[in-house]
């Protein structure tokens, strides 16, 4: 399981997190993810100039937005999986 953790801090708020979760919501159901990712919203990460801010299990990736979502789970975390299999 892979712990995300999307920054809902009033700063991230402004700079879009809302969407961000909600991109990750309906592509975790789209790709069937609901076993693999554990989403979680945290507060203020402090890192608020580069929001949104988000971990993936505790390594922070900044200045993260709606339309990002789809490449950060392929990439990141479909990609960790793939390499921790082999
Ligand atoms: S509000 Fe997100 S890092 Fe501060």
């Amino acid at each position: 399981m892979v712990e995300v953790k999307i920054c809902v801090g009033s700063s991230c708020h402004l700079k879009g997190a809302p969407e961000v979760v909600e991109k990750f919501k309906s592509l975790i159901k789209e790709k069937e993810l609901e076993d693999t990712i554990n989403l979680k919203a945290s507060f203020c990460q402090n890192n608020c100039t580069a929001g949104v801010n988000i971990t993936i299990d505790g390594t922070k990736i900044s200045n993260v937005s709606g339309n990002e979502v789809e490449k950060i789970i392929d990439q990141k975390i479909l990609g960790e999986i793939v390499n921790e299999n082999t």
